[in-house]
């Protein structure tokens, strides 16, 4: 708590010589080369009052919605990743792909000497019990981090579903594993309990889907799948759980071929989140960092210069992967030092940061990343005045200071 503490008073020191100079803060930095940028800003995102403008299904037209304005002022949000390969828990949540897609001799061997021979990756669904799972305790934990929002797998690659989809049939929590909508329940915990916006990831693609399989062979001048299972999942997802984020993935296609433009302009016309949604840009091949809502780019994009477009830098507490792994040791963990390091440099330059837990098949959140979770919420507590408002300044000092302040 010292450190923290040190911290403020720093920056009180700093606010305070400003005021008594009579200069801006920022002036004071730029002239102590603290801060670079002097001339950029992050463009003002518009009131979430949306006009009644219609959207087109072009990205021009996409692209013309102002981002609404909570988003931009959240700056910090968790990202879930849970589903069937929770349950393996080796390597990472690409676990199917690397088994069979890739043949990755660790999952290869791993396999080999666990399980029969018989085993089919489906087989683990049934050991997705989340018998611990108490979304009221995530929900407090979630709040005590300080982020204003999260963002949970609705279904990851494996195509797996998180609710009971009725275009997944036998293939969701509801058929098999918990026997209960996950994405529901979180979703009344986090309503009830807390203010944070409740966000939505999901896959396009489906590694092993048959109707992907058959589009992709095709050159994708087929939408089979498209109309039979990701459209009709959207539209479920946003109908039934109203989302304020849909967090889109998986778009290794192009995005006629996803229907991306149509969904959207339905999301921002007529979708019952019409006017305090947003959404990422990862709709197509091609169109991640160029269209969209904010810009999610690459997975752990953190450009390190003031960005134009709002963006969100998402990354992860444990450095190897986004789903639950048993074989984590602790020093593949971020520190806090690490995490607040990387929070001032994403939001100085005008990110959000959503950072990753993922866990395991009870439904447990494991006690290192609660730990890490807590920690990083005491230090924005103390430290909130410095990130609100017109701070991007106070944050690049972090940023830039990071090593001397500890
Ligand atoms: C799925 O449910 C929606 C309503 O939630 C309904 O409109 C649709 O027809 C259903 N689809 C199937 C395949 O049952
Ligand atoms: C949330 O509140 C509603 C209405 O009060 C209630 O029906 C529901 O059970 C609550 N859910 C949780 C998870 O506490
Ligand atoms: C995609 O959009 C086009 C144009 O609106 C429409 O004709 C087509 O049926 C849509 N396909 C799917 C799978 O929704």
């Amino acid at each position: 708590m010292l450190k923290y503490t040190s911290i403020a008073f720093f920056f009180a020191y700093v606010a305070f010589a400003a005021a008594f100079e009579e200069t801006s803060l920022r002036e004071i930095l730029v002239e102590e080369n603290v801060v670079e940028f002097t001339k950029e800003e992050i463009p003002l995102v518009n009131d979430e009052k949306q006009n009644t403008k219609r959207y087109e299904p072009t990205w021009k037209s996409i692209d013309s919605r102002p981002l609404p304005s909570w988003f931009d002022e959240a700056k910090f949000g968790i990202f879930i990743h849970w589903g069937v390969f929770s349950v393996p828990s080796f390597g990472n949540e690409w676990f199917w792909w690397n088994w069979k897609g890739t043949k990755n001799a660790a999952i290869v061997n791993f396999m080999k000497r666990n399980y029969p021979p018989d085993f089919t990756y489906p087989d683990f669904a049934k050991e997705f019990t989340a018998e611990l799972f108490q979304p009221n305790e995530w929900a407090d934990l979630f709040k005590d981090s300080g982020a204003q929002y999260i963002v949970l797998t609705s279904k990851h690659h494996e195509g797996y579903t998180n609710w009971p989809s009725n275009v997944s049939w036998n293939w969701n929590s509801m058929d098999v594993g918990p026997h209960r909508d996950l994405v529901g329940d979180l979703a009344s915990s986090i309503r009830n309990r807390t203010n944070l916006k409740f966000g939505v990831y999901h896959s396009l693609f489906e590694w092993f889907h048959p109707l992907y399989i058959q589009d992709k062979a095709g050159h994708f001048k087929s939408q089979s799948f498209v109309a039979r299972k990701s459209m009709p999942e959207l539209y479920e997802l946003v109908n039934k759980y109203k989302p304020d984020i849909v967090w889109s993935d998986g778009d290794f296609a192009p995005d006629v071929y996803w229907n991306s433009t149509e969904f959207l302009a339905w999301l921002y016309n007529d979708s019952p989140v019409k006017d305090h949604v947003v959404t990422n840009d990862r709709w197509g091949t091609g169109i991640r960092c160029h269209h969209g809502g904010f810009y999610s780019c690459s997975d752990k994009y953190n450009p390190g210069v003031l960005q134009h477009h709002k963006w969100e830098n998402c990354m992860t507490i444990d450095r190897h992967s986004w789903g639950y792994r048993r074989n984590a040791n602790i020093q593949d963990y971020l520190t806090i030092h690490d995490i607040i390091s990387t929070f001032a440099s994403t939001i100085s330059c005008g990110g959000n940061m959503l950072m990753n837990v993922g866990p395991t098949k009870a439904g447990m959140i494991s006690p290192v990343f609660q730990d890490r979770l807590r920690e990083f919420g005491s230090w924005l507590k103390v430290n909130d005045r410095l990130y609100q408002g017109e701070n991007f300044v106070l944050l690049s000092l972090i940023h830039l200071n990071v090593d001397n302040l500890f």
